[in-house]
C-alpha cells in the first residue's frame, strides 16, 4: 500500500522529480495521506482517548504548518517551545497548543495567554511565576508528575502540595495531569509497570483528565491509554520498537528523503572511494555519487553497507559521507539480469517508502527520530 502510494507520487510527478532534485538536491517528499492514516491508526488503538499529536521540532522535521493543517482531527497540539507554538497560531490554528516544557517568566505567560496556549507546569519555579503572575486571563494547565524518569515533573511527595498550590490558583481554569514514561519502547522492563501504578496511585482521586501514553505507552501498554494520548512518532509512520516494524503496526511513513544520482563511475579492481579511501573495490565495480550528504542531514556516520534505495533495489552506501554527497556501489544492480536502467538525474531513496528509516538509523548507530528532525534547512519538503 505505501509502496503503490510512492510509486504514484514519483510517476505521477517524475519528471518534475528530476528536474527538482537535480537543481535542488535532495527533497523530502511528506505524504498527507500517510499522516492522517496514522492518526487513524492511534484512534483505533487508544478509541476512548483524546489525541494531542506532537509537533515539536517541526513536526519531527516534516514541517509543523503543514502537518498541524495535515492533522486537523488532531484534538490538540504539543510542542516544546513557545516559537513553534507562535508559527502555528500565525498559520492560523486555532486547536488548543500544549507546551510541553511550559514558561517561566511573567512576558511568557502574557503571551502563552494572549495566544490561548496550555503551558505544562512542572517544576515550583514554574508555579512561582504563575501565582505571583499580574494577567488577567486564567490558563489551562497540564502538571507533570514525575513518575521515575527524573527528567521532568513533580516528585511524588511533591505532587500533593502542587496540586493543591495549582488547584486554588485564581490564573488556573482547568488542569489536566500528565507523566512521561522513560522505557515504554521496552515490553519486558519492570520501569513502565512502576511508572503507571505510581501514576494511578497519585492521579486516580483528582477528577480530571489524565495523559501517560506517547507513541510506544500507546501501542504496547492499555494502561497508559487514560483520556488524553501524546503520539509523536507513529504519526509520522515511525515503529518505537527494536522488534517490530512500522509496517507490522500498519504505519506507513510520510516522510521520504530522495536527491539525485549525480555521477556513475567504472573503478577497477584495489581503486578507492572517497574522503581516506575508506573504500576499496573488490571487483571492476560501477558506483554512483547522489546530492546528499550531511549537510542535508543525511547522517555522516552512517557506515559502509548502510542501505540506499536505486531503481526499486537496495544497494549499499560505500566509503564516508561527504557534507553533499554520498557513493553508492551499483555493481550488483546494473549487472544482474533483467537490470533497470540507472543513469544521473534519477531520484535515489534515502529512506521512507521501501526503505524504513529504522534501518538506516540502525546503521548509523542512531535512532529514526534523529533523522528526521536533523533534515537540514537545505531540503525542501514537498507536500503530496
Ligand atoms: C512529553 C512528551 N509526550 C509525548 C511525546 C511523543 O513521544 P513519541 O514521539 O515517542 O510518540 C514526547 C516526545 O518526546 C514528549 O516529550
Amino acid at each position: 500500500m505505501a509502496k503503490a502510494c510512492f510509486a504514484d507520487s514519483v510517476m505521477m510527478d517524475s519528471l518534475q522529480l528530476r528536474n527538482l532534485a537535480l537543481n535542488g538536491g535532495p527533497c523530502a517528499l511528506i505524504d498527507r495521506s500517510a499522516l492522517c492514516h496514522n492518526l487513524r491508526m492511534v484512534r483505533h488503538t487508544a478509541p476512548t482517548s483524546k489525541l494531542l499529536a506532537v509537533i515539536k521540532a517541526n513536526a519531527y522535521g516534516h514541517g509543523i504548518v503543514p502537518v498541524a493543517q495535515a492533522l486537523q482531527d488532531a484534538d490538540a497540539f504539543g510542542v516544546a517551545r513557545l516559537k513553534e507554538a507562535m508559527a502555528l497560531r500565525n498559520a492560523g490554528i486555532t486547536h488548543p497548543i500544549v507546551l510541553l516544557e511550559g514558561v517561566y517568566s511573567h512576558s511568557d505567560l502574557d503571551l502563552a495567554a494572549r495566544l490561548s496556549l496550555q503551558p505544562v507546569i512542572h517544576s515550583f519555579d514554574q508555579l512561582q511565576a504563575l501565582e505571583s503572575w499580574a494577567g488577567s486571563a486564567n490558563l489551562a494547565v497540564w502538571c507533570k508528575v514525575d513518575t521515575g524518569m527524573n527528567r521532568l515533573g513533580f516528585s511524588a511527595d511533591a505532587f500533593t502540595v502542587a496540586w493543591s498550590r495549582l488547584s486554588s490558583s485564581p490564573r488556573v481554569k482547568q488542569l489536566i495531569v500528565m507523566t512521561h514514561l522513560a522505557d515504554a519502547d521496552d515490553r519486558t522492563q519492570v520501569r513502565t509497570p512502576h511508572q503507571l501504578a505510581r501514576f494511578q496511585q497519585l492521579t486516580k482521586d483528582l477528577g480530571v483528565d489524565r495523559s501517560v501514553g506517547n507513541s510506544a505507552g500507546i501501542l504496547a501498554w492499555p494502561d497508559a491509554r487514560l483520556e488524553w494520548v501524546r503520539p509523536g512518532l507513529m504519526l509520522y509512520g515511525m515503529s518505537p520498537f527494536a522488534d517490530t516494524s512500522a509496517a507490522q503496526l500498519e504505519l506507513r511513513p510520510a516522510m521520504t528523503l530522495v536527491a539525485p544520482l549525480i555521477a556513475l563511475r567504472r573503478l577497477s579492481t584495489g581503486e578507492e572511494v572517497g574522503y581516506a579511501g575508506a573504500w576499496r573495490a573488490q571487483r571492476e565495480s560501477t558506483i554512483g555519487i547522489v546530492a546528499v550528504g550531511y549537510a542535508d542531514g543525511y547522517p555522516r556516520h552512517a557506515r559502509s553497507g548502510t542501505p540506499v534505495l536505486v531503481a526499486g533495489r537496495i544497494v549499499p552506501l560505500i566509503g564516508r559521507v561527504s557534507m553533499d554527497m554520498i557513493a553508492v556501489d551499483l555493481t550488483d544492480l546494473i549487472g544482474s539480469n533483467g537490470s533497470p536502467k540507472v543513469e544521473v538525474g534519477d531520484p535515489v531513496v534515502l529512506w521512507g517508502d521501501g526503505l524504513p528509516v529504522e534501518q538506516v538509523a540502525l546503521h548509523a548507530d542512531t535512532i529514526s527520530y534523529e533523522l528526521v528532525c536533523a533534515i537540514s534547512q537545505r531540503v525542501e519538503n514537498r507536500y503530496i
